[in-house]
C-alpha cells in the first residue's frame, strides 16, 4: 500500500448524528425484507469443526444488522451465521438485514432504531467518515481496543485499514473485508466474438463501445433504481481523470469540485452514459449485472461483490464466461470498499455480540465470507489458497495499489454529501448539465463542511 488515507477521513467535519446517519432523507422506499435466518446456503468453502475451547458467552442473543439479502449478497453473511453457531450453539442468532443495495434502506432504519434506543447488537457499517463522523462521533458506538488487545488483532490487518475504523486513538469496528470498487466486469464470450480487447484507457473504452454498438450490442449495463450505482459510476470516472491524489483532496477541500478536472470527468461520465442500456433507471446493480452474465450486455462498472454474484449465485466461471479490467486509467488504484461491524454502546447483551465480532474478524469467519462475497480478505494473514484467480490477483494488486476511499460506499465523505452527491447525480443522469452539476456539487461540498 503506497496511500494513507485514513487522515483524509478523520479531517472531515464532525457532524450530528441525523446529518450523517440519514442523511436528512427517508428512505427510498419502506424496507421490504426483515429477514429471520433461513437454512444456510450451500457452500464450497465448509468451515472448520468448531475448536474444542468453550464460548465465554451462553444462552445469549445476537441480532446481526446488515444490508445483505438475496442475490450475491446472502450467502456469505449465511456462511458466517452457520460458523458462528457451530462455534456458540448456545447463542440465538436474530438476522435483521433490511434489503436494498448499499444500504440503501438499511441505514435510515438503523438511524431510527438507534435514536429509539433499540439498537441491534452489531451493525454493518462502512470504515471511514461513515462510521468515524457518523456514529462514532454521536457517541453511539463502543471502542473496541479491549478486543483487538485480547485478540491480538493490531498486526494482523493492514494499518490504512486500522486507521478508517480508528478515531483519536480508539478502534471502533471490525472489518471484514475489502471490497474493489474499480472495476469492469465484460462477458468474455461478446468480447471475443467482436474481436474487443479489455480497455485499458479512457480512448479505448470508447473505441470498444463504439465498436460494441456498432454490431448492434450494449456496450455498458447499468442499474441506477438505487442512485448509488450511479455516482460510483462517476467515481471511477473521476478517479481515472483526477489521478489518485487529486482524487483524494477533494475529500479534504484541497481541490474544488468545480475544477476543471473534475468538470472533464463529468463530461466523460456523460459521454459514457449514451452507451449505456436505455431501462437502466427501472434496474437495481443486480440486474444489471445480470446482463452481463446473460450476454445482453458487455460491460458493468461495479464493485466485486458482483463476482461473488456470478461465481456463487449463478456459478459462472471467471476468465470463461467473464473477465474484468479496472476501470479507465485506474490501473495502479484501488478504489476501498471496507465491510465492517460496529457495536452499539447500549445494546443488550454485548457479550455475544463480541463473540459475533471474534468470529467476523478470525481468520476462519474471512476466509469463510470472502470466497463466497466476492471480496478480499481484511486480515493479512487469510488462507489465500481459498481465492479464485480473482480474488488472489486482487489480494496482490491492494498490496501494491494506491488506495482510495469510495464516495458511493460511505468511505470518503460525510454522509450527508453523499446523499447530496447522488441527488445531484442521479438529476446529472436525466438531465446531463454539466455546469449545474458542478455548481451543485461544489455547494453540497461547502454545506457539508468539506474545506481546507
Ligand atoms: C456496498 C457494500 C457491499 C455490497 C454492496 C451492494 O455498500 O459494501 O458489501 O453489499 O454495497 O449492496
Amino acid at each position: 500500500m503506497k496511500r494513507k488515507f485514513g487522515v483524509i477521513i478523520s479531517a472531515l467535519t464532525v457532524t450530528s448524528l441525523m446529518l450523517s446517519a440519514c442523511g436528512g432523507q427517508a428512505p427510498a422506499q419502506a424496507p421490504s425484507e426483515n429477514k429471520t435466518p433461513t437454512a444456510p446456503a450451500a457452500t464450497e468453502n465448509k468451515p472448520a469443526p468448531a475448536p474444542a475451547a468453550k464460548p465465554a458467552a451462553s444462552g445469549g442473543k445476537v441480532e446481526i444488522f446488515s444490508w445483505w439479502t438475496g442475490a450475491g449478497e446472502e450467502a456469505g453473511l449465511q456462511g458466517l451465521i452457520k460458523l458462528f453457531k457451530e462455534k456458540h450453539p448456545d447463542i440465538e442468532v436474530i438476522n435483521a438485514a433490511v434489503a436494498g443495495g448499499a444500504g440503501t434502506n438499511a441505514k435510515a432504519v438503523l438511524a431510527s432504531r438507534m435514536q429509539g434506543g433499540d439498537p441491534p447488537s452489531a451493525f454493518q457499517v462502512h470504515g471511514g467518515a461513515e462510521l468515524n463522523t457518523g456514529w462514532v462521533a454521536a457517541g453511539k458506538v463502543s471502542p473496541l481496543n479491549d478486543l483487538y488487545d485480547q485478540q491480538g488483532w493490531k498486526s494482523k490487518f493492514p494499518k490504512d485499514l486500522l486507521d478508517l475504523v480508528s478515531k483519536d486513538g480508539n478502534i471502533y469496528s471490525v472489518p471484514v473485508n475489502i471490497h474493489r470498487g474499480n472495476v469492469i466486469f465484460y462477458n468474455k464470450k461478446i468480447f471475443d466474438n467482436n474481436g474487443v480487447k479489455a480497455p485499458a484507457t479512457f480512448d479505448e473504452f470508447f473505441a470498444a463501445a463504439d465498436a460494441l454498438k456498432a454490431k448492434g450490442v450494449t456496450p455498458l449495463a447499468l442499474g441506477d433504481k438505487e442512485p448509488w450505482a450511479a455516482t460510483m459510476l462517476f467515481e471511477n470516472i473521476l478517479l481515472g481523470k483526477l489521478g489518485p491524489d487529486d482524487y483524494n483532496k477533494l475529500w479534504t477541500g484541497n481541490l474544488a469540485f468545480d475544477d476543471a478536472k473534475v468538470k472533464d470527468a463529468l463530461e466523460t461520465f456523460k459521454k459514457t452514459l449514451a452507451y449505456v442500456n436505455k431501462d437502466h433507471a427501472a434496474r437495481n446493480w443486480q440486474d444489471a449485472a445480470q446482463l452481463v452474465a446473460k450476454g445482453e450486455a458487455a460491460m458493468n462498472v461495479m464493485g466485486d461483490w458482483a463476482k461473488g454474484y456470478f461465481t456463487t449465485d449463478l456459478k459462472l466461471k471467471p476468465n470463461e464466461d467473464f473477465g474484468w479490467v479496472t476501470t479507465p486509467n485506474t490501473g495502479g488504484d484501488f478504489m476501498v470498499i471496507t465491510d465492517t461491524f460496529a457495536l452499539p454502546k447500549d445494546s443488550k447483551d454485548q457479550a455475544s455480540a463480541k463473540e459475533w465480532l471474534k468470529v467476523l474478524g478470525s481468520v476462519e469467519g474471512q476466509d469463510v465470507f470472502n470466497p463466497l462475497k466476492g471480496s478480499i480478505p481484511a486480515r493479512i494473514d487469510a488462507d489465500v489458497s481459498k481465492y479464485d484467480v480473482y480474488g488472489k490477483a486482487t489480494i496482490e494488486d491492494f498490496k501494491k495499489s494506491k488506495l482510495t476511499p469510495s464516495l458511493a460506499h460511505g468511505s470518503a465523505a460525510i454522509e450527508g454529501f453523499a446523499t447530496q452527491a447522488n441527488q445531484i447525480i442521479n438529476i446529472f443522469v436525466t438531465q446531463g448539465n454539466v455546469d449545474q452539476a458542478l455548481k451543485s456539487l461544489k455547494q453540497a461540498a461547502e454545506a457539508n463542511g468539506i474545506k481546507k
